[in-house]
């Protein structure tokens, strides 16, 4: 009779192996496909890496926001994105300066407001003088007394001590913001002309109105 497959393989096998089929158990079968339990440290490293996956994302995907990954409508809009000029720059960063620390009192809109009292910036005889020294003053270590502004009578006190955290720079460019803004025109201001001011008049107590005058309107 002739050999099964089984049989010839096995035969063969054990001939290779010195005939130690006892320890292998006898039957060598196919193998199969079986579903196994995943391992823990699978699971783990999958979880570390959506957590890192995470991370970076909020990193470094600019939140997802529509100005980074949305496409423009024209040359036009991309243009006006572009910050224009160091000047420009100057005064943006002059702006923020200002709503933080002055914008409570005056206003964003540089009107003033009744409650806190505070006397508007916007066409202000007191910002607009050619030189800048009076705001600048006033702005350094604040103002009390009675003072009339574009015709009214205010009598409050500005505190002393607003802009001491601030930077020449920063002082410089809110002063130059409340000169060119809501219809004011008159000239920029450098850190340099902060810094004398500063230098000057460091500890002075709050301007008066009156003592205001003492500072030259031109520079
Ligand atoms: C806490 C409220 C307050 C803040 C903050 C404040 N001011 Fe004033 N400011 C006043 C008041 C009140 C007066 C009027 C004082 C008076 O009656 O003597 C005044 C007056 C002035 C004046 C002169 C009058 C006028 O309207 O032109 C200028 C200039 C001025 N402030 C600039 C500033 C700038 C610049 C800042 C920010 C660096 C600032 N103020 C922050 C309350 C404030």
């Amino acid at each position: 009779m002739s050999q099964s497959p089984k049989s010839s393989r096995r035969d063969r096998q054990s001939s290779t192996i010195h005939g130690d089929d006892a320890s292998r158990g006898g039957d060598v079968s196919e193998p199969v496909v079986e579903f196994g339990a995943v391992p823990l440290w699978l699971i783990v490293l999958l979880g570390i890496l959506t957590y890192w996956a995470q991370l970076y994302l909020d990193h470094n995907a600019a939140g997802f926001q529509a100005r980074v990954y949305g496409s423009f409508d024209s040359y036009a809009q991309v243009d006006s994105l572009q910050p224009k000029s160091d000047a420009e720059a100057f005064l943006a960063r002059g702006k923020v300066v200002y709503e933080q620390t002055c914008g409570v009192c005056h206003q964003p809109t540089g009107l003033g407001s009744q409650s806190p009292l505070a006397p508007p910036l916007a066409g202000s005889e007191w910002v607009l003088t050619p030189g800048a020294g009076r705001p600048i003053v006033i702005a350094i270590n604040g103002l009390q007394g009675e003072i009339t502004v574009k015709g009214e009578k205010f009598n409050a006190a500005m505190p002393q001590g607003l802009t001491d955290t601030l930077s020449d720079t920063d002082l410089a460019a809110a002063i130059s913001y409340i000169r060119q803004s809501w219809g004011n025109k008159a000239s920029i201001v450098s850190p340099q002309q902060i810094k004398s001011y500063r230098d000057k008049f460091n500890g002075h107590p709050q301007w008066t109105a009156e003592e205001l005058l003492q500072i030259p309107v031109e520079e």
